[in-house]
């Protein structure tokens, strides 16, 4: 059964793949492992590199106006008190009292809240959709009916809850009801075991010295974004910026996440790649534009199918703390529509936040206008995990070449860990040498790979697996004309070059 699902489901092939070629795979195996923590391998770092090497040059060397920064993991433990992560960076959690599992609550009533309508649709079917709902019109002693009538009352609607459709209700409050409704764990099935949701904080604790005391604790920090806020003077001042300009940082993130899984998709040590971009306030809705436009158009110069991404705003009531809007590019993976990126407009709220916090004067002088403001600032917050998981699996392609089976990755060049591979046909008459020095010319360039061991099919096998993109061969005819052949891992094409044209034709 597993074995099965493992040959049909497109994730489970793709984990199995990027472990068979050292791409990615679990972190510490040798002990059993540590859940949803991954080591990037020989191939795997490269190609991760690659993309956090393009976002930042997209950033930094395509606007004159943004600049980089590396700021400190672990910051001030006063920073996650003004910037509201202490309080509100949390999500509602429920935990069985059966199996002790934890879970998240949207999770958890997901599915409740899809059987609620289900049900009351099959006990509505002598009504038109669209009718009013009504207590009385349930089973006397059902959930929907108990439901019914709380939802009703707390709303204050009487008669306006219709079918399909959630009268303006607190989310927590509709959870609530769903919980008391239809109470049974996702992981066990026991009925009647999930306990009332609490706030559960996902921040990443640790102590600082020697000494381990509440004065000790420190936070790693679960977005890159703050470091930035708190340099912002000093860089724009150091690198000669006015608003509006960017600051751009790429590293590592940690959030003491409830649900981890989906491979790569949602750890709790990961990477972010973080734009700041600070305006005038007035600013904003314009700037917003721009960069959701700009952001979308880079996930497509990575050659991700644009028929596969999607925008989703942020509803106002779900909003993070800090956002007053918010944009997410969502990729369609083999599990379905998930993040890669938030565009949000985060207003003032950080820069005063933190000025309030640190009595330091956090404005921004106009000495043009004369005028003295907190910028506002239009964050571009992308993952380099999710992004690569997407490129993975956008890139992932099986094929069948004269009944012979092949999977390959289409990467991008650019994203490619091993742009191209030398391969002598065989190791003797001299093919071995001639392709030695072509290998010696091309590595300091690029980087390449050679190997001259064992059928020339299975080596070029093992180059599609990690998406190298072309394959010179030094064959017999190399020997009279001085030509290779090589090969591009899409098509399978080959065409004879001369072997001094192999560095150009890579340039290319
Ligand atoms: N500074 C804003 C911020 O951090 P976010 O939407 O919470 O916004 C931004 O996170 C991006 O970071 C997400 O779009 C996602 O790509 C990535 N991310 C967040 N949590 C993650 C996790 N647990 N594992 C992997 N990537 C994650």
């Amino acid at each position: 059964m597993a074995k099965n699902n493992k040959q049909t489901d497109p994730l489970a092939k793709l984990v199995a793949l990027c472990k068979r070629r050292g791409i990615v795979f679990q972190s510490s195996e040798i002990y059993g492992g540590l859940g949803s923590t991954y080591d990037y391998g020989p191939y795997g770092a490269p190609m991760k590199n690659n993309i956090a090497r393009l976002w930042w040059d997209d950033m930094t060397l395509k606007h004159d106006n943004i600049v980089g920064l590396d700021s400190a993991v672990i910051l001030h433990p006063k920073v996650w008190e003004a910037s509201g992560h202490l309080k509100e960076f949390s999500d509602p959690l429920v935990e069985c009292k059966n199996c002790k599992k934890r879970f998240k609550v949207d999770d958890v009533v997901e599915p409740f809240s899809a059987k609620f309508w289900k049900n009351i649709s099959q006990m509505m079917s002598s009504f038109e959709p669209g009718k009013l709902i009504q207590p009385e019109h349930l089973p006397e002693g059902s959930p929907e009916r108990s439901m019914t009538g709380k939802i009703l009352l707390h709303a204050q609607l009487k008669d306006k809850l219709v079918e399909g459709e959630l009268p303006d209700l607190d989310n927590h409050v509709y959870n609530e009801y769903l919980l008391d409704a239809y109470n049974q764990c996702p992981a066990c099935g026991e009925k009647n075991s999930l306990l009332k949701p609490r706030d559960f904080n996902l921040m990443f604790q640790t102590n600082m010295g020697p000494v381990e005391d509440e004065n000790s604790t420190g936070y790693f920090r679960p977005e890159t974004a703050q470091g930035i806020f708190l340099d912002y003077k000093i860089v724009a001042e150091s690198a000669r910026l006015k608003p509006p300009f960017g600051i751009a940082q790429t590293g590592k993130a940690f959030r003491n996440e409830i649900t981890t899984g989906n491979f790569i998709f949602r750890t709790r040590e990961f990477e972010q790649m973080e734009m700041q971009y600070f305006v005038k306030p007035g600013e904003t809705s314009e700037w917003l534009e721009k960069w959701r436009q700009l952001r979308w158009d880079w996930y497509l110069s990575l050659g991700i199918d644009a028929d596969k991404l999607r925008w989703h705003e942020h509803p106002k009531d779900k909003l993070a703390h800090y956002a007053k809007e918010a944009w997410d590019i969502e990729y369609l993976f083999p599990f379905g529509w998930g993040e890669l990126e938030g565009i949000h407009d985060r207003g003032d709220f950080d820069l005063k936040a933190h000025q309030e916090a640190s009595g330091k004067d956090l404005t921004w002088f106009d000495d043009q206008e004369k005028e003295r403001y907190h910028p506002h600032i239009v964050e571009t917050s992308a993952g380099l995990n999710r992004t690569m998981l997407a490129v993975l699996c956008n890139a992932y392609k099986e094929d069948e070449q004269a009944g012979e089976k092949r999977v390959y990755l289409a990467l991008d060049p650019k994203i490619a860990p091993v742009k191209a591979a030398v391969f002598p046909l065989v190791k003797k008459d001299g093919l071995a040498e001639i392709a030695a020095e072509i290998y010696d010319d091309l590595r300091t360039r690029f980087p390449v790979f050679y190997d001259k061991q064992g059928s020339i099919g299975r080596r070029y096998r093992r180059m599609d697996e990690i998406g190298t993109p072309f394959c010179f061969t030094i064959d017999y005819q190399t020997k009279d004309d001085d030509t290779v052949t090589v090969r591009w891992r899409d098509t399978l094409k080959q065409e004879r070059i001369h072997k001094d044209q192999v560095k150009a034709y890579l340039e290319n």
